[in-house]
């Protein structure tokens, strides 16, 4: 079973009197441990696509199973229980929460997670937050850190939903060079 897989996915933008086709049936099939570069031209539904393996929009017709389940056609809230479950983001322009410290914005993505107590909330985003070199800065703010340090943090808010996600089975190991 491949960890990503779509069939035949189909986005249309309906604005009214004009439709914007962004995606016209795109199947693939990504293994897990694969990794994936998606490029195209401007506007040729890239983001579109990401939005929706990300479980951040939904699809207007086709099939996407996301390690076996089928996620087309959950609605907004079941989308958002996926996501803190099963899918780490690193945004382009990193989005912290500016009046935030790290150690609460790595803590973010968990908070809906009820099956993480916050004991084990608050370990887990420390223990990420030393690994990318950020032990010393936990309670700074966006504001007090570097660019390369926020950058990390970033990173560190992607890796706490695949730490969750990968409890309790052997964990993958992953390396990561602070520079
Ligand atoms: N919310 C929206 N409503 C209507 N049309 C949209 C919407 N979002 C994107 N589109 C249209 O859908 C098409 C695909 O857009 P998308 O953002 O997925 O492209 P892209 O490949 O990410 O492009 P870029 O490289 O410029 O970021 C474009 O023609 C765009 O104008
Ligand atoms: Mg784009």
């Amino acid at each position: 079973m491949a960890l990503i897989e779509i069939d035949n996915l189909v986005k249309t933008y309906d604005l009214g009197e004009v439709k914007v086709h962004a995606l016209r049936g795109v199947s693939l099939r990504i293994q897990e441990g694969e990794f994936v570069a998606l490029i195209g031209p401007s506007g040729s539904g890239k983001s579109t696509l990401m939005n929706t393996l990300g479980c951040l929009d939904r699809p207007t017709s086709g099939s996407y199973k996301l390690a076996g389940d089928e996620v087309a056609g959950l609605n907004p809230d079941q989308l958002a229980q996926m996501r803190t479950r099963r899918i780490g983001f690193v945004f382009q322009s990193f989005n912290l929460l500016s009046r935030t410290t790290a150690l609460e914005n790595v803590e973010a993505p968990l908070l809906y997670n009820r099956d993480c107590p916050r004991h084990e909330r608050r370990a887990r985003a420390a223990g990420l937050l030393a690994k990318v070199g950020l032990g010393e800065r936990l309670d700074h703010r966006p504001n007090q850190l570097s660019g390369g340090q926020q950058q990390r943090v970033a990173i560190a808010r992607a890796l706490v939903i695949l730490e969750i996600s990968t409890r309790g089975r052997a964990a993958r190991s992953w390396r990561f060079s602070a520079n």
